[in-house]
Parts: C-alpha cells; structure tokens; sequence
C-alpha cells in the first residue's frame, strides 16, 4: 500500500470583489449584519466564468507547483455542486483545457464537503495501486444557484477553485474520516430541474435556488466538526495540541468560535479566510490550503486537519502530514 501526499496547490477566484455595502444597495441587508453574524466582508463573484473555467485556472497553478506534466496524470476528480452541464463531466472539460489526455475524469457531488470526500477517493485510488497522479479540484460558481431576493442565504456564498495534486509518498494523509446523514436533506438544498417528460404535464416554472435552514445547519456543523475532528484525532493517534493548524470548511466565523470553544483550543488555531471569500461550498477548504501554502506557513512535518460539511448532510476530515514539494 502506497501513502498519499500532496506535492501541488493552486487556487483562483473571480476578479469582481462585491462587498456587502455593495449587496446593501439592492437588497434590504448591511454590513453589521452580515459580517457580525458570519464574518464575511466580501466575496467573488463570477461575471463570465463558469465552473470549470476557475478549475481550469487553479489546476494550472497547482500542476506547476507539483512540476508534474498534465500527462502524468491519471484521475481527475471534480468536486462541484454548480458544474458547466450534468454531462460532460466538468473534470473532463477540465481534462481536455489541460491536455491530461491519460486521466479518468469524473465529477463528485458533496456540497461542500466535496474536497473531503474527493481526498478521500484520491486516497483510496493511490493506495490501491490503481492511481498514481491524481489531480483533485474544489470549484463552484455558486452564485448561479442563489435566490437574491432571500437575504438570509444569498449574502453568504461566493465562486471560487482550489486544486491539489496527490500522489505517492512518505508523508502525507494519515487518516481520513466520511460521513452522511440523509435525515438532514432538507435542510440545504439545490433541485435539479422537475421530472419532465411525455406522461407529466408539468409546465411549471422551475424555481430552484439554493435553500437553507440556517439554524439547523448552524447546529449540525458544530456538532459535526468536533465529532469529525475527534475520529481523525483517535485514528491517528495524534492530540489536538500535536496539530498546527485545522482548515474548516469556511461556512460562518462563529460556527468556528464555537467549536474551538468547545473543544477547547484556540480558535487561532482555524485559518480562516472567510473574509475575503465568504462561503465557497467545496472551493473553500482548496483555497484556504493554497494561501496558507503560498503563505510559507506550512512546514514540513506539520500535521493539519482539513475538516468540512454541507449539504446531504455530508461531513468529513482528514489528518495531513505536511510535506514541502
Ligand atoms: N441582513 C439583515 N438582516 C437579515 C439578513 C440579512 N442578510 N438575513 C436575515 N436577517 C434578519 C432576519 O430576517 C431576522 O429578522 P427578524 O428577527 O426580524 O425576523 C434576523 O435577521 C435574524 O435571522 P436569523 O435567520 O434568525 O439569523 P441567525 O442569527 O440564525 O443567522 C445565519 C442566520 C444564516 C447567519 C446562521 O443561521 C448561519 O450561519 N447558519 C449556518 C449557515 C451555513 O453555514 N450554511 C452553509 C453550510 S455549508
């Protein structure tokens, strides 16, 4: 059995920067709200990319640091909840854009659990022998799917892509936890279009925007962290006190306030960049890894945990080794 290790990052996000003064121009909303409760300044918004344009971008980045050539490469694994199409894949037209003509591509659907769940199969492919090379991207241009009448959703999400490049080594993913919970569907959803064909006759118009119940999220996603945190921590033999930095999901700074509470540790010990970005769905633990990369604040020998949740309900962590490439 191989280990796993992570030898590249890239990320990219949308030039358009709207702050929340600006969403207080058209909407019944304002700064002190939105950032007092969750922490987001600004976000990116997409004018003219989609999904797999900012994949595209960040896997660039991410196979140049790994000094790997696109051919290398031989899985391609997309973790989206807003790709191009239903088909093609948004991985293959990733694939096609960076010339890895060797790879299987596919995309991965786990809201915003979905860069968790794609390490986890990239992990799986490695180990086994099946994979060698496996590009991994986090992409969204979420926005598409926002209601902007529903101020309670809309003011939190942005686009943005995060990518890794995994591959056999010494160090690397030393446990990795996931999970779901189908009682909790309702509570975070995206609908596909209405079943429509020859034997309905439904001419309704299709209404389907990203929908939350906030406060049962908010509830679910501390509870799930500490409990995704702990299984990495027992798995792995490590104590929390051994782990330099944990990269949440980026969902609501006070989701993270209360689990460090809970937990007991510092909250400083959660990079958060939700700031600038807001709420990428399966973007945002990519992103946050790459700038805390590009930062030089990853050390060799550093032990993370990556740690997200989202909509199914999904969940998951993992406990990385940090090796420099
Ligand atoms: N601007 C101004 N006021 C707003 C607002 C906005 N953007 N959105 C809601 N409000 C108002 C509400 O209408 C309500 O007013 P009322 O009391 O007069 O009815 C009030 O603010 C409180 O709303 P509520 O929904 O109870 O706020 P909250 O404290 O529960 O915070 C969230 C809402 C969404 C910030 C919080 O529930 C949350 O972060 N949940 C987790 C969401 C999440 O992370 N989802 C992604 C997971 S992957």
């Amino acid at each position: 059995m191989y280990n796993v290790q992570i030898i590249g990052t890239g990320s990219y996000a949308p030039g358009n920067i709207v702050s929340n003064d600006f969403l207080a121009t058209f909407m019944d909303t304002n700064d002190e709200w939105i950032s007092g409760r969750t922490g987001i300044k600004e976000r990116r918004i997409s004018i003219d990319e989609n999904t797999s344009d900012l994949a595209i971008k960040a896997s660039i980045k991410a196979i140049e640091e790994a000094k790997i050539n696109p051919q290398d490469i031989d899985l391609i694994i997309v973790a989206t909840a807003t790709p191009d199409y239903f088909f093609p894949s948004t991985a293959c037209i990733v694939q096609k854009k960076i010339g890895a003509k060797n790879a299987t591509c596919f995309d991965l659907s786990a809201a915003c659990t979905g860069f968790v769940y794609g390490l986890n199969v990239a992990t799986q492919f490695i180990k086994s022998g099946q994979s060698k090379t496996v590009l991994l991207i986090g992409a969204e241009t979420i926005s598409k799917s926002l209601n902007w009448q529903d101020r309670k959703t809309c003011v939190l999400f942005g686009d943005g892509a995060g990518a890794a490049v995994l591959t056999r080594g010494e160090e690397g993913i030393i446990s990795i936890y996931t999970g779901s919970d189908g009682d909790g569907a309702e509570f975070l959803e995206y609908a596909a279009p209405q079943l429509r064909n020859i034997f309905t006759n439904n001419s309704e118009e299709s209404n389907n925007y990203l929908k939350m119940q906030g406060g049962e999220v908010f509830k679910f996603a501390v509870k799930i962290i500490i409990q995704c945190i702990e299984k990495v921590l027992e798995e792995s033999n490590y104590g929390i006190e051994e782990i330099k930095y944990i990269v949440p999901h980026q969902a609501n700074i006070k989701i993270i306030e209360s689990s460090a509470k809970k937990l007991g540790i510092d909250k400083e010990k959660f990079f958060m960049n939700i700031a600038e970005y807001g709420n990428t769905s399966a973007a945002s633990i990519p992103l946050a890894l790459d700038q805390m990369n590009k930062q030089g604040l990853l050390q060799d020998g550093d032990k993370i945990i990556t740690v997200g949740f989202g909509g199914g309900l999904t969940y998951g962590a993992a406990l990385i080794e940090w090796k420099n490439n």
